[in-house]
Order: structure tokens, then sequence, then C-alpha cells
């Protein structure tokens, strides 16, 4: 949130400013004067509720829908139950798509017990034009329709539907706009993820994400700095640095910086403990971000390097720039250069055209890299992308069958690698109390692994040391030091 605005000194009978991000500003001032007559007229503030799919970068973003929900005045609720409702959508694989609409049938029900209700959606799956197409025919009772490239507008948009009854749809193709200080209202109060750059330009021939998120582009460093100092002042000690392939952050940006120096300028930053960053595309993982992570007390020993498939000829059907080979010696390197470093991955079975031999390429890969994790999906054909148009669909038992065999193989390889950690020592940073034991925390190491134990709810938030006692295949149970 940009401190030096005050939301009650805004003049709200002026014009709108044109200038981002004062314009939003002018609208959160508005939907506050909205809540306070709704408040008026119903004796208590009205309530919202905002569901995120997909990854990392949705959850930012919705946190950035939060941040001006609470500044206009709603009240934060757990479910559906709410006057406003948003659902920030995901659309990498078509179950995230059947999952929003499963929802909307639910919230259908529900806008008829509360007539006032206004249901919003935003996200990677409203940047579709055939959804947008499905929602205008037979989603009526959707509100507000918004995209990736706008969400910035959300206040504007927020405060027009409000006050309006008819379905709002803005979609916009694409933008080269990177708003800075909007009100962001964090899940955690002591870790938070940091967008560095935005979109993607690789083009894997089976995802949607670059045609949904448009084009890369990174925020300036600068910006990313300040952003982590106040985060920093405000009792962050975690940052997550996103970007679909932080590796090519920055080279665009006319004075050009790499991801390792980024790092290095993270970490000279007082207050913050852990540097983590999420993702990492093998084809351009430089030598100089290997020696960076080695040598810096704050970036976490954690690496997620998707792999997709271990076949080079699939690897090149898939646009993805490096072989079988080169992925190994990667992986290889890494290893050797940081011993401790937990590698996790993402692996596509079923891509068109992928044989039995491709298969077995990749359990090899599996196995000889040996992953600490793995999340593995089944291919999921994408309208839009080449794979889509590709011919040699692969037989859905075929590809059920190399899936499960897949599955076996990474669990098996991940409980061998989390047991390696046993009777030793770890600072783990605490994050919550566990979920079926309430006399337990659980804790996060440095290599992403969870640890439950004795300890009091106060240690919430802080980095502690624990005794690594008992492996439970993917987790541990362990006690304070
Ligand atoms: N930018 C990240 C990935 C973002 S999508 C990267 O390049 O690693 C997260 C994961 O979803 C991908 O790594 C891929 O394994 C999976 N994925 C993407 N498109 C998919 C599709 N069409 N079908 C199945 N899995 C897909
Ligand atoms: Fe998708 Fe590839 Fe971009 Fe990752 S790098 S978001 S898999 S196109
Ligand atoms: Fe999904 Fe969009 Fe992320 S498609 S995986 S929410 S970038």
């Amino acid at each position: 949130m940009n401190p030096e605005i005050d939301l009650d000194k805004i003049d709200m009978n002026a014009e709108p400013p044109a200038e981002e991000p004062a314009r939003q500003y002018y609208f959160m001032a508005k939907c506050r004067e909205w809540v306070r007559e709704f408040e008026q007229k119903n004796g208590r503030r009205p309530t919202a509720f905002t569901q995120t799919f997909g990854c990392q970068m949705n959850a930012r973003d919705s946190e950035k829908l939060t941040g001006i929900l609470e500044q206009a005045g709603f009240i934060e609720t757990q479910n559906e139950h709410a006057d406003f409702v948003i659902y920030n959508t995901c659309t990498v694989r078509e179950n995230a798509n059947q999952k929003v609409y499963g929802h909307l049938g639910l919230l259908k029900h529900e806008k008829k017990s509360n007539p006032c209700m206004r249901i919003a959606l935003c996200g990677c799956m409203m940047q579709e034009p055939g959804v947008v197409e499905k929602l205008k025919k037979s989603y009526r009772f959707v509100d507000l329709v918004f995209g990736t490239h706008n969400i910035f507008k959300f206040a504007e948009l927020l405060y027009q539907t409000l006050n309006s009854k008819e379905q709002i749809i803005d979609i916009w193709e694409g933008t080269e706009q990177i708003v800075e200080d909007l009100p962001v209202e964090r899940k955690y109060s002591f870790k938070s993820g940091v967008n560095i750059m935005f979109g993607c330009n690789n083009f894997c021939s089976y995802c949607i994400v670059p045609y949904v998120r448009g084009r890369e582009r990174s925020r300036r460093p600068e910006d990313i700095i300040r952003e982590i100092e106040t985060l920093a002042a405000d009792g962050v000690s975690e940052v997550m640095l996103l970007g679909q392939n932080v590796n090519s952050y920055g080279k665009t940006l006319k004075d050009s910086i790499s991801f390792g120096e980024l790092l290095r300028r993270v970490e000279k930053i007082d207050g913050i403990a852990r540097i983590r960053f999420m993702t990492s595309h093998p084809k351009d993982l430089s030598d100089e971000l290997i020696q960076v992570m080695k040598e810096s007390k704050k970036v976490c020993r954690h690496l997620h390097l998707p792999l997709q498939s271990g076949s080079t000829r699939i690897l090149k059907a898939m646009n993805r720039k490096y072989t079988k080979e080169q992925y190994l010696e990667l992986a290889g390197k890494i290893r050797r250069e940081i011993p401790d470093i937990s590698l996790t991955t993402d692996i596509i079975v079923g891509f068109p055209g992928e044989t039995e031999e491709d298969f077995l390429e990749t359990m090899d890969v599996v196995k000889k890299v040996c992953y600490d994790n793995a999340y593995t999906f089944i291919y999921s054909k994408r309208t839009g992308t080449p794979a889509a148009a590709m011919e040699n669909q692969v037989p859905e038992a075929e590809v059920k069958s190399r899936f499960d065999r897949l599955l076996n193989l990474v669990q098996e390889n991940a409980r061998s690698q989390t047991a390696r950690f046993a009777g030793t020592v770890q600072e783990v940073l605490i994050e919550e109390v566990n979920e079926h034991d309430p006399s337990l925390l659980t804790g996060r190491m440095s290599n992403n692994l969870l640890v439950h134990f004795p300890g009091d709810v106060s240690l919430i938030g802080r980095i502690r040391k624990v005794k690594l006692e008992v492996c439970k295949g993917f987790y541990y149970m362990g006690t304070l030091v």
C-alpha cells in the first residue's frame, strides 16, 4: 500500500484521475463510500470471499484483490456465503476449468437466497475467448468478468459492478503496463510472494500460459527491492520471487540485469532471512545462479527444475529447447555444487506422440536425478496451443498406466530423499499450528520439507532449530532444540 495516500482525503466530487495508481485509489474511496451506505441500510458491513485456483502467481494476485476489498471496507469471509464473491481462475489444465464451472453452479444457488450478491470472475481462464462467450450466454448471473492484464483496475471495476445490474465484461488482449503500489493483504504475516516478472515468452507447445498471461515483462529491480524492504519492515522474513521463468529475468529491461544479480541485491536486505524463487526453466539456468545459490546464506536449498519429459524427441516437440543429456548434466552439476539441495520437478505424461520408449526415457531421468519431489500431470489438451493440433494423442488407458508407474517411482525417490536428513538439526520457519493436532506446530525447512513438533503458537513466524527425529515418508516429526 502506498503509505502517502489517505483514502478519506480523496476528493470524490472531482473527476477520476487519469494516471495510475491514483485512479484506483480514487475508486477505492468511492467503494468505501458505497460500503458506508450499505452499512447504514443493513446495519452491518458487506462481506467478501476470494477463492484462488492455480499457481503462486494467482495466489499473489488474490492478495491484491483482497487488499482492495479490505481498503473498501468489506469484511473477509471463508466461504461463498458472502455479498461479494470473486474467483481468481486458472486454465492450465482442463480440470482447472471444470472446477470453476462446478463452483459456479453452487453460486447460482447461493445468489437466489441473497439477490444483492455480486459475483466476479477473473484470472487466466477469462483470457480464453470461448470461456467468455459461454459466460455471456449461459452464466448471466455472473456480474463481473475481467482478465489478467487489467487486474490492477479491480477497484474501478468493483465500483462499476456495485452500481450496475448489467453483466460487465472487461478483457484486454495484452498490456505493457505494470502498475506499482497498490494495496495488498497478505495471507501470511511472515512470508510473501513477490512478482519479479509477468507473462511468458517460451511457448512450450502444450502450454496456455503465454496466451493468457501475455508477453514477458520484468519489474524494475529498484521497484522489487523497495517492495521487499517494505515487506521486511512489516515483519516478513521469507520472500518467494515469482515468475514463469525467473532465469530470463531482467533481459528485456532498459538497464538489463541478471537473475543472479537480483538475488545478490535481495540478499543484502536486512530482515529478510530466506529467499525462494519459482520457476526456473532449465534452458537458461546459468552458472552464475548456481554460484549465487552456493555462496548465499539466504537463498533456500531448493530448486524446482521442471523436466516435463525425459525424451529428447518429445522435448523437441514440446519446444523446451534442451535435450535429455543437457538436463541430466545440469541436474548433476547442481547436485555436485550444492549437495544438500532439494531438487523438485514437473512432469507431463501422455504428450501427443509419446511412445513407451519415450516414457521410459522419462523414467530413466527420474531414476538418475532422484528428485526430492515431483509433480506429475496427465497431458491436457489446451485449445489454441500447437500441441492441441498434433496427431497421435495417446490413448487414455496407456496414459493412466504410465502415470501410475511414474508416480510410484517418484514417491519411492521422495521417500529415500526425505529420509537422508534423519537425525539432523535443521532451521525451520514456523508457519502454522498443525491441522490435525493443535499441540503441534508445523515448520518448513530451507529445502522445503515440513516437520511437525510440539511448541507454542507464539512461535509462528519465527525461525528455530528443530531436530528431525522420525521420518514419516514425506515429512518429519521432531523436537525444538
Ligand atoms: N512456467 C512454469 C510452469 C507453469 S505451469 C515452468 O515452465 O516450469 C505448471 C506446470 O503445469 C508445468 O510445469 C507443466 O508441467 C504443467 N502443464 C502446463 N501445461 C500443461 C498441459 N497442457 N497439460 C498438463 N500439464 C501441463
Ligand atoms: Fe508454460 Fe513453458 Fe512458459 Fe512455463 S515456460 S509457463 S511451461 S510456456
Ligand atoms: Fe494457472 Fe494461470 Fe498460473 S493458467 S498455473 S493460474 S499462470
